[in-house]
């Protein structure tokens, strides 16, 4: 499997996330607060990227591509809330913990049906070629969103709005993700 499959990509940003939340363990203070805002940044990138490169092809070209959009969408919007909550206590305070462990809980849940029900059908129905493009687009994605700029982290919203706008090729989000693409390249 190429580096640049966008399918790979997306999976070692999985494994990068639970060695992020993992890794909080053993932090404190203004070092844990850190962490925590670059991984909640790297959340919010994720979900948005996903958005933007991969869950359009999905409701496009997968035999169940809309019902497992619409849940995954439903997901991310969980995993953002579950963000936003712990943004509402005080870093390393046990509060904040038990909203920290929340968090990782639902991006854990998510990730493991992402991995199970997705990423492989989608190597089975995409080809190699358009997954590494897709993968540039990924990847360029990130650069220009990096630290989450530019990325109003607003719940992604009705699923069926988004479903519907990614069978017509209208999806605003697949629009400036190519944008940048081309811009990059
Ligand atoms: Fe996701
Ligand atoms: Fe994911």
């Amino acid at each position: 499997m190429s580096d640049q499959d966008v399918a790979s990509l997306i999976l070692s940003e999985h494994d990068a996330f639970r060695r992020d939340f993992t890794a909080l363990e053993g932090l404190e203070g203004e070092a844990l607060q850190q962490a925590w805002d670059r991984l909640a940044a790297q959340l919010e990138v994720h979900a948005a990227g996903e958005e933007a490169v991969f869950y359009p092809h999905v409701v496009r070209e997968l035999p169940d591509g809309g019902d497992d959009t619409a849940h995954a969408l439903h997901d991310h919007d969980e995993i953002r809330a579950a963000a936003a909550a712990v943004a509402e206590q005080e870093a390393g305070s046990e509060a904040w913990w038990e909203a920290v462990r929340t968090a990782q809980q639902v991006n854990a849940d998510h990730m493991a049906e992402e991995e199970r029900d997705l990423l492989g059908q989608f190597k089975e129905q995409i080809g190699q070629e358009q997954r590494d493009e897709l993968g540039l687009a990924w990847l360029a994605f990130h650069e220009e969103h990096a630290g989450a700029e530019g990325l109003s982290g607003d719940p992604v919203g009705d699923p069926e709005d988004y479903v519907e706008a990614a069978q017509q090729e209208r999806l605003p989000q697949e629009a400036a993700a190519q944008e940048v693409l081309e811009q990059m390249t």
